[in-house]
């Protein structure tokens, strides 16, 4: 079986008084909800990067360190200089992240983050060690017009095609439909299953053995209600949750409910 994931994005949210008290709170919901038991999963908090030192000062100060891995949302498509305002691979390798989005509908939409500078970013993760979790997702237009798979298959053939086998072994895909996006709207499990083969049989085009081994997430108003039958679809590897990863109980649960699926 594959390892799982469940990855929390806080986007632009949060402070210091934030990750403090959010901190305090994480630590005793993982206790409750015994989390250390679910060996094959993996717990990624995602926050704004000027909050990453603030997160792994807390968590240490509560004793929930070593039990989550750091992701920014975000990184430089160069490794240093002139850049106002850009953070680079390193610099996020050397605050303490193992793992970047890239791609993220929100930073496709707003922030021009298309095909080629995707591919500069993860080439920028990989080079330092990082890990890339790349975004994937249709629009609602896209969908209505029958046009989901088109989409998501030229998003991921893009960077399959950039890459070797072995460099792509390093990536986790995240399938987040726009439309499912801060909505409240989920795809149900079927159609996100349905999505989830589709695009790892698009892996299975340029390897088997990587479409087998690769670790897909769906993303999209992910909350406690919804996530244990998402995490019953055989091709769901866990979640990318934004709006519900900023309440630590909710996270928490849905950790529990994703690990539960590892061991049920
Ligand atoms: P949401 O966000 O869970 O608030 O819909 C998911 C994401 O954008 O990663």
């Amino acid at each position: 079986m594959r390892p799982k994931i469940v990855a929390g994005n806080w986007k632009m949210n949060g402070d210091q008084a934030f990750v403090h008290d959010y901190m305090s709170s994480f630590n005793e919901c993982w206790n409750e909800k015994r989390l250390d038991q679910f060996t094959d999963l993996s717990v990624i908090i995602v926050p704004p990067a000027i909050l990453i030192s603030s997160v792994q000062e807390n968590a240490k100060r509560v004793g929930v360190n070593g039990r989550f891995e750091l992701a920014s949302q975000n990184v430089a498509e160069y490794s240093s200089g002139a850049y106002t305002g850009e953070i680079s691979a390193s610099m996020l390798k050397d605050s303490g992240c193992r793992w970047s989005l890239v791609g993220h509908s929100e930073r496709r939409a707003l922030f021009g983050d298309q095909t080629i500078v995707i591919v500069e970013k993860i080439k920028q993760l990989l080079t330092e060690g990082l890990r890339p979790i790349l975004c994937l997702g249709e629009t609602l237009e896209e969908r209505e017009q029958g046009k989901a798979e088109i989409c998501v298959k030229s998003q991921l053939e893009s960077v399959l095609n950039a890459f070797s086998v072995s460099d792509l072994r390093k990536l986790v895909l995240a399938y987040e439909p726009v439309w499912a996006i801060g909505t409240g709207k989920t795809a149900s499990p079927e159609e996100a299953q349905a999505m989830h083969q589709f695009i790892r049989s698009v892996v299975a085009s340029k390897s088997q053995d990587l479409a087998e081994a690769m670790i897909v997430l769906y993303g999209g108003s992910v909350n406690s209600g919804n996530a244990e039958s998402l995490f019953g679809q055989s091709d769901i590897d866990g979640a990318l949750v934004g709006g519900a990863s900023l309440k630590p109980d909710e996270f928490a649960e849905i950790c529990a409910q994703c690990g539960q699926s590892t061991v049920s």
